[in-house]
């Protein structure tokens, strides 16, 4: 359930109406509900009261430091994948002793880092990595918490560019390997084994991969405390899938989630650490954007809209399916013709929808793009020149621009023309 509705005829994020948003801040523009946000961070809060946990919300899903703020004082740890969602974690006022360290390929500046600013723990995803942090650690005088990431080559039944569980990916150390990895992190200085850490993809809708995972973890943390180490954390990722057209079966929800941890964990005496993203923050954000020209072409009508790939970037990355609606709400009954969806930017993936029933539209129509909240904003680039997308947040009949709308000066000024070639 979202906070966006149609009222007195048009679309609602919470208690202010998009129009308004859209006359004071120009489109396209990200538009995230804080009660939509915080209500997706407490079902999965609610869904693991169980145990002890603890729900750190994946920051690149959406990395605005007023969404951390949001989430952060509302009890949620995050998981980061960088020094810059670490900055931004901390800038949002969020503790060290909330915050994950995930990622692939993190260095050793990255780790001076966040060892200096404190951390909950570090998720190791490679052995080179695991020496290195080893080392930066000794020289710093510190011991830091530790996970491995495993893989536990379990197939996310997801789309291909987005999952992470299969041997054949780059992520984590395979499951068969994980006892010696373990031991040798025993050996090594400034290293403190406390858990085990797994993701496995993202926009899974089945659970059944969930709990095969889960349950290698769960015999893995036998074998590791037979071994003698002191597994008493477990982060299981993030994934959980939203529904991307209202129209589709709704993928199962965090309570479901929850109990199949319980099922497969519960028994540990774990701490357990989830990681999501996506349900937190997809359907919590749309995209408001303005028709610039309704264009007749052979065969179909093309919606030129004033928001591109560079904005919204699934579709063209992932054939990814959003919902698109008219801001005004379609009278009962009004007729829908097919159009094709697009952005302004020279490129033919910049399409949003092909054939897509839609109400009739004229020019200047706003249009909003569903489910959008999560790897939209932090996804934009200023491809074609485009300024970066202005995102916006709404608390009730509350809102604020949180990310401004850079002016072209500001775009053009960050760069520089050398001396050398200003000179002549
Ligand atoms: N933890 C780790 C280690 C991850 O790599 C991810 C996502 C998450 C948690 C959060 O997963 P979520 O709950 O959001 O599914 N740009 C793509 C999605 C990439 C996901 C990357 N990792 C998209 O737009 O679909």
């Amino acid at each position: 359930m979202d906070h966006f509705l149609y009222r007195d005829g048009s679309l609602h994020a919470e208690d202010v109406p998009l129009t308004e948003i859209a006359a004071a801040v120009g489109t396209p523009v990200y538009v995230y509900s804080a009660a939509t946000l915080l209500r997706h961070y407490r079902l999965f809060d609610e869904a693991l009261a169980w145990g002890p946990h603890l729900v750190c919300y994946a920051v690149k899903a959406a990395s605005n430091v007023a969404i951390l703020k949001l989430l952060g004082d509302a009890g949620a740890g995050m998981d980061v994948v960088s020094e810059g969602e670490y900055r931004r974690a901390r800038a949002a006022g969020v503790p060290g002793d909330r915050i994950v360290f995930s990622g692939v390929g993190k260095t050793e500046g990255e780790m001076r880092h966040v060892l200096a600013g404190g951390v909950r723990q570090i998720n190791l995803e490679s052995e080179p990595e695991m020496r290195l942090l080893s080392r930066v650690a000794a020289e710093m005088g510190v011991e830091v918490p530790v996970t491995v990431r495993v893989n536990p080559d379990v197939d996310a039944k997801t789309h291909e560019k987005i999952a992470t569980g299969r041997s054949e990916n780059k992520f984590g150390i395979p499951i068969a390997r994980a006892r010696e990895v373990y031991a040798e992190i025993d050996r090594l200085p400034g290293l403190r084994v406390v858990g085990i850490d797994v993701h496995i993809g993202s926009q899974l809708t089945d659970l059944d991969p969930f709990r095969q995972a889960y349950r290698k973890v769960a015999q893995l943390t036998g074998a590791l405390r037979a071994d003698g180490h002191a597994i008493e954390r477990l982060d299981l990722g993030g994934g959980l899938g939203i529904p991307y057209a209202r129209s589709n079966l709704a993928p199962p929800v965090p309570q479901e989630y929850g109990a199949v941890i319980r099922e497969e964990v519960g028994h540990l005496g774990c701490e357990v650490e989830i990681e999501p993203g996506r349900l937190i923050a997809g359907n919590a954000g749309l995209l408001l954007a303005s028709t610039i020209y309704v264009k007749e072409g052979e065969g179909r009508d093309f919606l030129i809209l004033d928001a591109a790939m560079n904005d919204l970037i699934r579709p063209a990355m992932y054939g990814a399916h959003h919902d698109i609606v008219t801001v005004a709400e379609p009278a009962a009954g009004t007729e829908t013709r097919p159009y094709d969806i697009v952005g302004p930017v020279c490129e033919t993936g910049d399409t949003f929808a092909k054939a897509r029933e839609m109400p009739q539209i004229k020019a200047r129509d706003l249009v909003a793009f569903r489910s959008a909240g999560a790897y939209g904003a932090v996804m934009a680039s200023e491809y074609n020149a485009r300024p970066l997308v202005p995102e916006v947040l709404v608390q009730g009949s509350d809102w604020a621009v949180i990310r401004p709308r850079p002016s072209y000066e500001e775009m053009i000024l960050r760069e520089a023309i050398p001396q050398w070639l200003s000179a002549g």
